[in-house]
């Protein structure tokens, strides 16, 4: 499987490193990387890009023979991101993006696109990073009527309001350690502004509810206005302020929303902390399930696009155990329980 890679932020990055130890992963065959693409060629990165062919533009790495499946990890909801997935598309290549924004704004015009030209457009890493929510509401839960989805999609925000309050931290000196762990957007106010998490709640209510997404619709506040003291008072209190996102199927259509909301502390989402985030689906006849794990960062993120990466291979029938029986490498070992 050859892949070109467009981005080499954070999570280009962890998408390389991934590539280079594949052979401690669990994918169907080996994976290649044809071509990468960013801003800047000279930029240090913590991943060395020499070996692989450089594209000054992504659109051409994009529609290059060598590319079967073209990565975008550039960011941003139009320009040069769109234009590529775009071309890529219309070559005919699979697309894997982790691009929420574009998906959010554009993600029904562009799955005409792929299934017009038979192609995929997978987009894992756009929600709830190293969580696997896209394929569980997609596909695992394809026989679930789901009613509900709430959650804590925000990494950034989720880790603010829980490092202000544990260690009385204020407002811009924790976010821009967040910014240097790599959770927060290259434009962070995408984060606060709670415009981040609302993307991701409309691209899991288009696909739980089957609805023809629609980004304007959706109410967005962030919590760029929760100050330390809000946030100890409610503690006080016995109360958290956490950012929920919310997908709810109503009689008129699907309303979506995302707003910091002051939960008991005893409450389930209250008790989300750090950068993790979570997702409830309640659906019928399933009733409630809940994932949490990693929302943001290099390795959980870059971990959902190899996944996705992963399903682009074509096998004649899918391995039940992921690599084929034939191939699967380690034994089983008798000992000690591990602590
Ligand atoms: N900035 C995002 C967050 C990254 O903080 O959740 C993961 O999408």
């Amino acid at each position: 499987m050859k892949i070109g890679i467009a981005g080499l932020g954070h999570v280009g990055c962890g998408l390389i490193e991934l590539v280079e130890r594949q052979q401690n992963l669990r994918l169907p065959g080996e994976v290649q990387i044809t071509g990468v693409s960013a801003r800047s060629q000279s930029r240090n990165r913590p991943v060395d890009i020499s070996p692989y062919r450089w594209f000054d533009d992504a659109a051409t790495l994009a529609e290059d023979p060598d590319v079967d499946v073209f990565v975008e990890l550039m960011g941003g909801s139009d320009g040069p991101a769109k234009f590529a997935v775009e071309t890529a598309l219309k070559a005919g290549k699979h697309v894997v993006t982790a691009n929420k924004a574009l998906i959010a704004k554009h993600g029904m015009a562009l799955a005409r696109l792929a299934e017009e030209k038979q192609v995929d457009l997978l987009f894992e890493a756009a929600v709830a990073g190293g969580i696997p929510v896209v394929r569980v509401l997609r596909d695992s839960l394809a026989g679930t009527e789901v009613k509900r989805i709430t959650g804590i999609l925000n990494g950034t925000c989720n880790y603010l309001t829980t490092v202000m309050l544990e260690q009385g931290r204020e407002y811009d000196d924790v976010l821009a350690e967040a910014q240097r762990l790599g959770y927060a957007e290259a434009d962070p106010t995408l984060d606060v502004s709670g415009m981040d998490a609302a993307h991701k709640a409309a691209i899991l209510s288009a696909i739980a509810f089957s609805a023809d997404l629609d980004f304007s619709k959706v109410s967005v506040s962030g919590i760029d206005k929760v100050s330390l003291l809000d946030l100890r008072l409610a503690d006080r209190l016995g109360y958290r302020i956490k950012l929920i996102a919310e997908g709810v199927l109503t009689d008129e259509g699907v309303v979506c929303r995302v707003e910091p909301l002051v939960l008991p502390a005893s409450h389930p989402l209250a008790r989300v902390n750090g950068s993790l985030n979570t997702v409830r689906i309640e659906g019928d006849p399933v009733g409630a399930i809940t994932l949490t794990g990693p929302g943001a960062g290099a390795g959980p993120t870059a971990s959902a696009v190899m996944g996705d990466v992963a399903k682009m291979f074509r096998p004649a029938i899918r391995p039940a155990f992921g690599r084929a029986a034939h191939h699967m490498g380690r034994p089983f070992v008798q000992g000690a329980p591990t602590e």
